[in-house]
């Protein structure tokens, strides 16, 4: 399979790459820089670093976004680190991103393949939204689109309906899920039930290679973060598990079908993911999402490891 990926790594971002990038059926064809946990020119920086650590290092990096179409940006070096990936320096990249911007690169990906283009998307939906700009029938080129984002039944990350991803760009995420594309969405509904722990994170710990230790590095730091909430030193695993349901499909034990909205204007709702589950929803003529509410976890966790060892 040829997989897009569109990202602002971000030390879950990392993971998800190894994920990919692990697996010989997978083609990376490009990957879309956003900006988002950093700023844009730290996360296409980061991404070039991360391919030659999981052994890609030929996959095109292209800068997308600086910045969300109509609010100003915020960042989350308390999450990720100074740096985006928890502080751990990899070593300087030996290639510069590409001259393409991020959205011409997705564009371009897909027209060369009607149909043969997965996208995978784990950080705010800029970049997608101006593609659609570019090319309206991007929804029928893509085979499938595989979001992180959101908080549908749960509450938010940012706020008290807010995930980060959806609510960094309202706009350009409620464009995305508008669009029509054949839409998987991996919200915190599942990722925050997804998590790395304490064991998962020593067995990493004691896995030998330079992909291990430096990812449980990445992790040792979100881990940090993630404490404060669970009480424990574990992480959620949102992006990688994103990347999971994308190339694992049958790793999905639980969804349900329905329209999404993203609310731009509510004063304290902006930025929620508005699924209507009614039986027979409104007008809304938009093509129901996959909102999926459970993995198996244990499966999941134990290919993870095995893509980092
Ligand atoms: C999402 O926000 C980012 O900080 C993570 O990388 C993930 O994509 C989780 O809400
Ligand atoms: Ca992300």
């Amino acid at each position: 399979m040829r997989v897009f990926v569109d990202c602002d790594p971000g030390i879950d971002d990392a993971v998800a790459l190894a994920y990919l990038a692990a697996r010989p059926e997978v083609e990376i064809a490009g990957i879309g820089a956003v900006f988002g946990n950093n700023a844009v020119e730290v996360t296409a920086d980061n991404a070039l670093r991360l391919l030659e650590l999981y052994g890609r290092p030929d996959v095109p990096v292209a800068v997308g976004a600086s910045r969300p179409l109509v609010q100003e940006p915020r960042l989350a070096p308390h999450v990720h680190g100074a740096n985006g990936l928890g502080d751990v320096e990899l070593p300087e990249p030996a290639r510069k991103p590409v001259a393409e911007s991020a959205p011409e690169l997705l564009v371009r990906l897909a027209r060369e393949n009607p149909g043969g283009l997965d996208v995978l998307a784990v950080g705010p939906l800029t970049n997608l939204a101006v593609a659609l700009g570019l090319e309206p029938k991007l929804p029928s080129l893509v085979r499938k689109l595989v979001v992180m984002g959101g908080a549908v039944s749960v509450p938010g990350n940012v706020g008290p309906h807010a995930e980060a991803n959806i609510v960094n760009d309202p706009e350009s995420a409620e464009t995305v899920l508008g669009a029509g594309f054949d839409l998987d969405l991996i919200a915190l509904d599942v990722t925050m039930e997804t998590v790395a722990s304490p064991e998962w994170l020593a067995e990493l710990a004691g896995t030998p290679g330079e992909k291990a230790r430096l990812t449980s590095a990445f992790l040792d730091f979100y881990a940090g973060f993630y404490s404060k909430l669970f009480g424990v030193r574990q992480c959620a695993m949102h992006d990688p598990l994103a990347a999971a349901v994308l190339v694992d499909p049958h790793l999905v034990t639980g969804a349900f079908e329905a329209p999404l909205r993203v609310e731009t204007t509510g004063t304290l709702t902006r930025g929620m993911t508005v699924a209507d589950r009614r039986p027979q929803p409104s007008r809304d003529d938009r093509r129901p999402a996959r909102i999926v509410t459970s993995v198996a976890e244990a499966e999941f966790l134990r290919r993870m490891l095995d893509a980092l060892r």
